[in-house]
């Protein structure tokens, strides 16, 4: 009841056949936090598949998004980094002309309203678009004005009838997140002017698989963009790259910057990148990339076991939804780590998926620090170790396990 398309072996956007690239296994969605640890949870398959076609990368199941996302726990964390990357996209579309003082932005996916709260004083007027009811109140209550529904073609008809039509359509990590993205750029193009810009941000597949960063791999994310992938999508719907920017956050994200039109103006950007794209997304890199996650899985369960026989206490740091995806593979649970640190209050109490881990406050570890932390909120390393020791725990060592099992 909760699938769309299960073993399908065809490709989302371009519907030629597709080929596995990795398997790993069965997992509860990343994001179902248990209230106790006895709630019983459905597992569903995690198989990556590679359309060699246009280049893309989707999960051969894909879920409801109304099972995903109706209840959600997940809230943009408070984040220098976060807010340094804010900036950066900010400044780089005010001075390339892609956004202006005068700008209608629209978002859908806008969780809290983070970013929009970042850029309201630089621009004409922003809106929120998230399915998530909870969440969008809160965005509400804090002074962004959100719609709590999908975005989808007839919430982007509504939206231009109550505001008018964006002058700029933000999709930040949320075009990956959704079995039909057809539905969503359809959607965008009906709310946005013909002259507008479409910006898309999302963890970008060459830094996924260079990295290994197979723990980006869960039900939410369905695709995962390359520039060609995007470029088949967009031109599917009438519109075409401009532009393209990249960035560290979230492991290294993409940004793509679209326009209505087929013909048209379009920067070197957008080609960059082709050499790589095709050196880094064939069988064999792929395989290389099974075989370095397999390595991971390898060296962390060694580690864990090691570790815990000695005697040594280790929590894991970030009730991250990658993080759940790396425990269930590697198969570490609550009898070897406990608890889970983290910093959003809705997670507080609750019960990771499959590892039964329950998560605790940033406040509480610092009451009864462990000797490790596996950082599972890894891509905010540097963050969260300057947290730890400005809290006055020096004593702490950190397990990095993406791209490779080290310790810090
Ligand atoms: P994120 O990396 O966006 O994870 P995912 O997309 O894989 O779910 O989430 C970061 C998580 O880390 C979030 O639950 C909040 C937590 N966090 C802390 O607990 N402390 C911190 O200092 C930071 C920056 C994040």
């Amino acid at each position: 009841m909760f699938a769309v398309g299960f073993g399908r072996m065809s490709c989302r956007i371009c519907q030629a056949s597709t080929e596995q690239v990795l398997d790993l296994g069965e997992s509860p969605p990343a994001n179902w936090l248990k209230s106790a640890p006895d709630e019983v949870q459905e597992s569903f398959p995690l198989v990556l598949e590679w359309c060699s076609n246009c280049g893309n990368v989707q999960l051969r199941d894909a879920l409801e998004p109304e099972v995903l996302y109706r209840d959600y726990v997940y809230v943009t964390p408070r984040s220098s980094m976060l807010q340094a990357h804010y900036d950066y996209l900010l400044s780089y579309l005010l001075a390339d002309g892609y956004l202006s003082s005068e700008s209608f932005v629209l978002e859908p996916g806008s969780n809290i309203g983070y970013f929009l709260e970042h850029i309201r004083n630089r621009v004409g007027r922003v809106l929120g678009v998230d399915p998530a009811e909870r969440i969008a109140a809160l965005a509400n209550e804090s002074g962004v004005p959100t719609i709590s529904d999908f975005f989808n073609r007839s919430v982007a008809q509504q939206i231009t009838r109550e505001h008018g039509l964006a002058d700029v359509v933000v999709a930040r990590h949320c075009l990956a997140h959704n079995p039909s993205p057809h539905e969503m750029l359809d959607a965008a193009s009906l709310a946005l002017k013909d002259d507008g810009f479409l910006v898309i941000e999302n963890a970008y597949v060459l830094n996924t698989i260079e990295n290994t960063e197979f723990d980006q791999i869960y039900h939410e994310h369905m695709f995962y963009y390359s520039i060609r992938s995007m470029n088949t999508l967009l031109g599917l719907h009438g519109m075409r790259l401009v532009d393209v920017l990249m960035s560290l956050v979230h492991g290294g994200s993409i940004i793509f910057i679209a326009q209505k039109g087929l013909d048209g103006p379009t920067r070197s950007t957008v080609h960059a990148y082709e050499p790589r794209e095709s050196q880094y997304l064939n069988r064999e890199a792929f395989a290389a990339f099974a075989s370095r996650t397999r390595e991971v899985k390898d060296r962390l369960r060694e580690l864990v076991d090691k570790l815990t026989g000695e005697g040594k206490s280790i929590s894991t740091y970030g009730a991250t939804a990658k993080g759940n995806t790396l425990l269930n593979y590697v198969g570490i649970n609550a009898s070897q780590i406990p608890f889970c640190v983290d910093s959003t209050t809705m997670k507080h109490g609750k019960i990771l998926p499959g590892s039964n881990i329950e998560v605790i406050s940033e406040d509480d570890a610092r009451a009864s620090p462990p000797d490790y932390y596996l950082l599972t909120a890894w891509n905010y390393q540097d963050e969260i170790v300057r947290k730890v020791r400005d809290s006055g725990n020096y004593r702490s060592r950190f397990i990095v396990p993406i791209p490779f099992v080290q310790i810090v």
